[in-house]
């Protein structure tokens, strides 16, 4: 059998870079790979809601942005099959039977539940869903056979909890699911981007983030506001690397042919990072530099977006399309599901005859 991609995001807002070199660049090379026989992408609004149930008209209107922002990054609905998480009813009925398997004591114990329990302040009001998502995404991973996860670290614990959950399925009833793999970004500054403002995550409440559809001039005036070493008051003094936002961003985002095009007097990113820190080298100008680098990648992309922006309705078609894929796929799974746990009760011949013959004794 053939390797099965399966990922996707939560539609709270557009995406911005920490969701582009923590994931999309790497799903996106994935896809154009060919080593994929099916690839889904899902945008998971179903998931977003079990933190924002009082505000669905937030996720509702993100999930067009979300749906953008990919295909602007060059997601394409012919190779890969782009698709709504609560248009596919089948994952709920997955969600239902897997409960069974695993433990409230396991699921409090899963750390991004607990770290988002602390972040969204739930404490002692956490809504069961939310609770109990870490399920639900084990359901929307194994509904397609996904071999393959491409996501942020932070979602190595729902991985793991993925694959106890097709252990413990495969073992109490038989052979249906396949354990996925998690495929991590490649090197460690793409793990996690910090924040323009140097915090640990890019994060919309934070507003430190850079969207991948911000204008030309919103990400000129970020970058030139992002935070550096705020002990580098004059260009003469010694600049610090550590906790600064913008060397951070050019070790994920600059190659040493930028550096021939937008500042040559440098070789590569080494040479520019020793000036700083021997001093004689200004904030300015490193962030000018990291502006251009930005911007080449993200202006394709900006006008990529412009361009579907101005269909809408076919957007929304090749998501209605992609979502009676996704759930044809689940469907199938969902059967051998039903068939492994022995609830089909009307297609099971051998169920029907046993009980004409223990009814019909004399
Ligand atoms: N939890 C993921 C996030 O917050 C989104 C998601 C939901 C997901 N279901 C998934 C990712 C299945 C990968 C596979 O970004």
């Amino acid at each position: 059998m053939g390797k099965v991609i399966l990922t996707g995001d939560r539609p709270t807002g557009r995406l911005h870079l920490g969701h582009y070199v923590g994931s999309l660049k790497r799903r996106v090379e994935l896809q154009n790979s060919g080593e994929f026989e099916k690839i889904f992408i899902m945008i998971a609004d179903a998931q977003a809601l079990t933190d924002n149930a009082d505000n669905p008209e937030k996720i509702r209107q993100n999930i067009i942005e979300v749906a953008l922002d990919y295909l602007a990054c060059g997601l394409d609905p012919e190779k890969s099959t782009l698709f709504i998480q609560s248009q596919v009813p089948e994952l709920c009925e997955l969600s239902f039977y897997y409960m069974n398997l695993v433990t409230v004591s396991r699921l409090q114990r899963n750390p991004t539940v607990k770290s988002e329990i602390q972040l969204r302040n739930f404490e002692t009001s956490i809504p069961v869903g939310f609770f109990t998502y870490p399920i639900s995404q084990a359901a929307d991973i194994t509904a397609f056979k996904a071999t393959t996860v491409p996501v942020g670290e932070d979602q190595l614990p729902m991985l793991e909890q993925t694959k106890e959950i097709v252990r413990k399925f495969n073992s109490v009833y038989d052979e249906v699911l396949v354990e996925p793999e998690i495929l991590l970004p490649k090197n460690q500054v793409c793990m996690r981007l910090p924040g323009t403002d140097g915090k640990a995550k890019m994060s919309k409440s934070l507003g430190n983030c850079i969207y991948l559809s911000d204008t030309k001039e919103e990400v000129k005036k970020k970058v030139m506001a992002m935070f550096t070493d705020p002990n580098h008051i004059k260009i003469e003094d010694p600049g610090s690397l550590e906790g600064n936002a913008v060397f951070t961003y050019l070790d994920a985002f600059a190659s040493d042919e930028h550096f021939e095009r937008y500042l040559p007097e440098y070789k590569n990113l080494q040479e520019l990072k020793d000036h700083y820190q021997r001093g004689g080298l200004g904030d300015v100008k490193v962030k000018r530099f990291l502006n251009a680098v930005l911007e080449e990648f993200l202006e394709p992309i900006r006008t990529r977006r412009k361009e579907y922006e101005q269909n809408i309705p076919a957007v929304y078609e090749m998501l209605k399309k992609g979502s009676q894929v996704a759930r044809a796929e689940a469907a199938k799974t969902l059967d051998e599901v039903r068939a492994a746990m022995k609830i089909n009760y009307f297609d099971d011949e051998a169920l029907i005859q046993s009980h004409v013959e223990k009814f019909n004794q004399n």
